[in-house]
């Protein structure tokens, strides 16, 4: 029997940090005996965010570097770049002619940017079309990010139900899976870690790095417990272990800070050295990104046909 597939991507727009890794990356690599995975660079996302060659270029290498060193094996897992396959942007088209505008007017994405009165390009208005279209081709049962793409999972599933309504039996409902205790990991100020509040632990940082972010994570002034370090210190060790630690240490807020840092380095370190191996062969890693695509290019390819055949533009 064949195994069933997961898919999920990450946008290549600036360095990955602690919350990737166990809101996400973690699940990529531990599910990937399980499913037939594939893995991508979602580049034409970050499109919405990087308008700079060089930058576009290093941060696609940096995302390959980072899902290699992280532990996702070529051998088992298909990793790709979204641009490689035409396919993606093909069927967003065909889901935008089945969407209408108010649908997505409801994306917290385009509300927040609305919100914040940005002026919002049609890019990134449409995005859930296109990562409909990402994770659709591949006919995935699951897709395992953190919360906050919760929503355009939904988005995904929803127009898997419209295509098939209209058109009959074409997409599998794809299901997001997403971690309890690791859905939406605070940043060193308490918000949402994320590339875009500034506030996040970069998951390859050296250890000077580290020192300099736990030391800036931002304290409450009542109780014993520093809710912020403590919260990203769960990642790293069990709630038993740092109910003694925290109890010893009540109130000394350096201390903790210090103990993370150290817990921190000591989960770091292997992935580093890891890296800084992958990093010493680029061309290599580089191949790996574009086999990758070759194979996917496969099976979106076919699914792509399948979908013309049932719309009708098949006239040969
Ligand atoms: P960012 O918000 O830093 O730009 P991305 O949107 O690129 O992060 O997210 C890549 C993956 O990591 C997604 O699956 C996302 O849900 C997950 N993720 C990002 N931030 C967090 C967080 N703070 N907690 C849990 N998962 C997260
Ligand atoms: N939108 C996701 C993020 O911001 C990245 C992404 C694009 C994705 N396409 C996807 C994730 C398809 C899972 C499946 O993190």
């Amino acid at each position: 029997m064949s195994k069933k597939v997961l898919l999920s991507g990450i946008k290549p727009t600036g360095k990955l940090h602690i919350a990737n890794y166990f809101g996400a990356m973690k699940q990529f690599v531990n599910l990937a005996n399980e499913y037939e995975s594939y893995i991508f660079i979602a580049d034409y996302h970050a499109l919405n965010f990087i308008k700079n060659k060089e930058e576009m270029k290093q941060n696609i290498t940096d995302v390959l570097l980072d899902y290699l060193a992280v532990g996702l094996d070529p051998e088992k897992v298909t990793i790709f770049k979204q641009s490689d396959i035409s396919e993606h942007t093909e069927l967003t088209w065909i889901f935008d002619t089945i969407t209408t505008m108010p649908y997505l007017e409801l994306a917290h994405a385009y509300k927040d940017a609305r919100a914040k009165n940005k002026e919002i390009n049609v890019g990134t208005f449409n995005y859930p079309m296109l990562m409909a279209a990402d994770i659709l081709l591949y006919n995935p049962e699951v897709v395992p990010v953190g919360q906050d793409q919760k929503q355009h999972v939904e988005y995904a599933r929803d127009t898997a139900q419209k295509f098939n309504r209209i058109f009959g039996e074409t997409f599998k409902l794809p299901k997001e899976i997403i971690m309890e205790n690791t859905a939406n990991i605070p940043g060193t100020d308490g918000r949402k870690m994320s590339k875009s509040y500034g506030n996040t632990i970069p998951l390859f940082a050296e250890y000077e790095e580290i020192k300099k972010c736990v030391m800036g994570i931002v304290t409450d002034s009542s109780g014993g417990i520093p809710q912020n370090v403590y919260a990203i210190h769960k990642l790293f060790r069990s709630e038993e272990e740092l109910k003694k630690i925290y109890e010893e240490k009540s109130g000394k807020y350096k201390e903790l800070k210090e103990a993370l840092i150290e817990d921190i380095e000591k989960f770091i370190a292997p992935l580093r050295a890891k890296r800084k191996e992958f990093e010493k062969d680029i061309p290599k890693a580089l191949a790996i990104l574009k086999a990758g695509g070759e194979k996917a290019k496969i099976v979106a390819k076919a699914k792509m046909e399948e979908v013309k055949e049932k719309i009708g533009v098949n006239v040969y």
